[in-house]
């Protein structure tokens, strides 16, 4: 049974159609409409979330399809001390499809192998993003037409951020030229995914900086990312880093004029709303296309599942 667990669930080739079925249900909603009728998307989100749930709901809808699930675990038998695994098996006899967010790592994956339909991770911890990633990937996509040959910078933190964690991962496997990767030093990069890097893409050069400037002004793709605040062990901790970095209009003047500035969003006080109006600043529209993507990815999952 296929899931999408982490970026290497998908090949390369299966990146590829998806952008392309994406683009397709971008352009011709109307003709989705019905794909999925009769089928039902469990939303189990253990953890908070906007846009990664309510993405996954509406793409069921607009697909035909139902949704069933819940966006805080209060009220469902894990309050009563149900393992998670149980959880998922029963779910997984109510739903075709499933999409999970948990607070600990690991967590979809545990769930893939209790459950009968295919599981979607939505975030596990300070793990990994996949359908973040995809989402990322598509809007790249969609404003350069091409993936490969980019330099991007990764900003914020980038220990606990489990979107870019993902998004190197991906983004890798598509001849990027460089990654620029800023953050303080507590909240580096973690070296298993700098190792990987190293041993998997020796020919991506890795640039490890605390300064964004060098960055800004070099990159096609500049993505920030919030201090993940639930993450830290002391408020002390998160107090002295939580305004380490902050895009504003005056920095952003250093940037490519063709440059893109993405964010998975929520932003916190990464980016000054001044720029939202800048031309370069595709985040509202990075969110907009998660659906879309997440259609395509639950279409092709049923299908497999179908076959
Ligand atoms: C991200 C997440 O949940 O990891 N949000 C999202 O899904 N768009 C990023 C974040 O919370 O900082």
């Amino acid at each position: 049974m296929r899931h999408l667990i982490q970026p290497e669930d998908l090949s390369n080739q299966e990146y590829m159609e998806l952008l392309e079925a994406t683009a397709h249900i971008q352009a011709h909603p109307d003709l989705y409409k019905e794909r999925a009728k009769g089928k039902i998307l469990g939303s189990l989100f253990f953890e908070p979330s906007t846009r990664t749930k309510f993405s996954f709901d509406s793409a069921m809808l607009r697909l035909g399809g139902e949704v069933i699930g819940f966006s805080d675990a209060q009220g469902t038998s894990s309050q009563k001390g149900e393992s998670l695994a149980d959880t998922i098996r029963i779910m997984s006899g109510f739903a075709d499809i499933l999409a999970i967010r948990h607070a600990l790592e690991g967590a979809s994956l545990l769930a893939s192998k209790t459950s009968r339909v295919p599981i979607i991770n939505g975030g596990d911890g300070g793990h990994q993003h996949p359908t973040q990633a995809l989402t990322d990937l598509y809007t790249i996509y969609h404003y350069k037409k091409k993936l490969n040959g980019h330099k991007i910078a990764l900003i914020g933190d980038l220990k606990y951020g489990r979107t870019v964690h993902s998004l190197i991962k991906t983004l890798a496997r598509f001849d990027v030229d460089s990654f620029y990767l800023v953050s303080p030093e507590e909240l580096s990069m973690p070296r298993h995914i700098l190792d990987l890097m190293e041993d998997r893409y020796p020919n991506i050069k890795i640039h490890v900086l605390h300064e964004m400037e060098p960055a800004i002004r070099e990159c096609d793709i500049l993505y920030m990312t919030r201090i993940q605040k639930e993450r830290f062990f002391n408020e002390a901790d998160y107090l002295k880093l939580k305004n380490s970095y902050l895009l504003d209009e005056e920095k952003m003047e250093l940037a490519k004029k063709d440059a893109i500035l993405m964010h998975p969003l929520p932003r916190v006080n990464e980016i000054a709303i001044e720029l939202d109006s800048d031309p370069r600043a595709v985040y509202f529209e990075q969110a907009a296309m998660g659906m879309y993507v997440r259609m395509a990815l639950i279409l092709k999952l049923l299908e497999e599942q179908d076959d």
